[in-house]
């Protein structure tokens, strides 16, 4: 629940001490998700129960490596997950299983790749410039940066994905996704039963179709347009899934797939990038001594100018911040699987049909793997060949790990080394983001500082 009464820990959920009935458990999870986590799984590396059906939390690094990485193919996204996410995003990247899955992703790889990602690079710089002309004019006043960093994200995505041209109004897509996480939020009834997919959610279907035909009528036209006016120069996000090819099948994606990928992307990529760097910021503000380290080290490598993707090897402080945040504050805190074999996790037997979830927050806040793992301390990424793969996870593992993990973390990077090379943040007493989950781990009540110039 609320912010740590403890003042070296920050901002933290109150996790569940004691069973909880179906009833409970549903009430609990309409106002957050986290909250129905046992606190046991912050000790044990894997907890079990049933719920009308078995379900499994694991914690274990080596089990959770099986699921993902070895044996990925007996443990696909939980029906409950694809149900919420297909009439919106359709069967796009997220949530495809199988070929149609693999030769999406073979052709959507090359849009991600280092070469084109550095090229999309001025795009994060520009929309930093932006954020801090918004700062600047609040300067001396308390700000909510978890706004201003959605908006600085929104204008990534958009310009990268469309050039900044035929571009989507960020009121439009950012009311269709809030109503989206809204509805998200409300985990049906139907859902935790485990009901058939076939069994119709009547509000949900109606609200998925309202978001999808408001999403649809921004990118189909973009779409349209581009195949008049021919590829930009840089290519951006859509030429180059455009041009993308399953080396395979030989397979593109046609319209439809295309604009269902590009509405995944919007809708996967600008947020959780936004929560990054609003937990950033919310912890650099908890800790004046980290802020001022990774503002002498902004200082010292920008000398004044905003970052550029030629800075972020030397950014090295910066982004042990932003990896300390994703662990505390994983945007993506809960990840859903369902067995389709018999076999064995963490020593547990699992059967056809189990549920099995990864806690990511409650993973990376695991005693088994982490020492004091509350405690906010950057200095853990420091060796990253310390870190077990698979006990920090904001990105997922295996093949089905985020294709635009390194997308999000230059543009953290580049956003948070400008903004703090500049400005000073403090928190507003009584004002602490409470870790709330509905979808995303969201900072409830908004990250709101006091800014000022550094
Ligand atoms: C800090 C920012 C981000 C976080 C924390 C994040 C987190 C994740 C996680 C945990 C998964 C795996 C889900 C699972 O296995 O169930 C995932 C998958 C995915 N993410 Fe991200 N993501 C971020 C940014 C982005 C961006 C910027 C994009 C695109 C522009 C993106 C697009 C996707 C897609 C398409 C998938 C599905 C990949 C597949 O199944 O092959 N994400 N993300």
């Amino acid at each position: 629940m609320a912010a740590c009464e403890d003042r070296r820990v920050p901002a933290k959920v109150t996790l569940a001490n004691r069973r909880m009935s179906a009833f409970r458990l549903l009430r609990v999870a309409r106002t957050n998700v986290l909250e129905t986590i046992p606190e046991l799984a912050t000790w044990q590396t894997m907890v079990s129960g049933k719920i009308f059906k078995r379900w499994h939390m694991v914690m274990d690094p080596g089990g959770i490596r099986r699921m993902l990485k070895e044996n990925p193919e007996a443990y696909p996204k939980s029906e409950a997950v694809k149900n919420l996410f297909k009439p919106v995003i359709g069967n796009s990247l997220f949530v495809a299983e199988g070929r149609h899955w693999q030769w999406q992703r073979r052709a959507a790889a090359p849009a991600f790749a280092a070469r084109n990602l550095k090229a999309l690079a001025p795009v994060m710089s520009k929309s930093a410039s932006r954020m801090i002309e918004r700062l600047s004019a609040a300067v001396g006043k308390e700000a909510d940066i978890h706004m201003l960093a959605v908006a600085a994200t929104f204008e990534v995505i958009n310009s990268v994905c469309f050039s900044g041209e035929d571009s989507m109004e960020f009121e439009t897509v950012q009311e269709a996704f809030e109503k989206f996480i809204d509805d998200a939020g409300r985990v049906s009834l139907l859902d935790v039963a485990s009901v058939p997919a076939w069994v119709p959610r009547p509000s949900r279907l109606y609200n998925s179709y309202f978001h999808r035909r408001e999403l649809k009528r921004i990118t189909d036209p973009a779409i349209e347009a581009r195949q008049r006016i021919g590829r930009r120069s840089p290519p951006d996000l859509l030429d180059l899934l455009a041009e993308g090819e399953d080396p395979e099948t030989r397979r593109r994606m046609n319209n439809d797939e295309l604009r269902d990928n590009l509405i995944t992307f919007i809708l996967a990529g600008h947020e959780t990038t936004a929560l990054t760097l609003a937990w950033s910021f919310y912890l650099l503000a908890f800790d004046a001594d980290w802020q001022q380290r990774v503002r002498d080290e902004a200082q010292s490598v920008l000398e004044g100018r905003v970052a550029t993707a030629d800075d972020i090897g030397k950014l090295v402080l910066t982004r042990q911040v932003i990896d300390e945040s994703l662990r505390l504050y994983p945007p993506s805190a809960m990840l859903a699987r369902t067995a389709k074999e018999r076999d064995t996790i963490g020593g547990r037997q699992v059967l056809p049909g189990d549920t099995m979830f990864i806690p990511v927050y409650a993973l990376h806040r695991n005693h088994c793997h982490w020492s004091n793992p509350d405690r906010f301390d950057p200095n853990r990424f420091a060796d990253r060949r310390s870190i077990d793969k698979f006990a920090f996870l904001p990105f997922g593992g295996g093949m089905r790990i985020c294709i635009g993990a390194s997308f999000a973390l230059m543009e953290a990077v580049v956003i948070l080394s400008s903004i703090i090379s500049r400005f000073k943040f403090t928190l507003v007493p009584g004002r602490e983001p409470e870790p709330v989950m509905i979808l995303t781990l969201r900072p409830k009540g908004g990250v709101r500082l006091l800014v000022d110039a550094a």
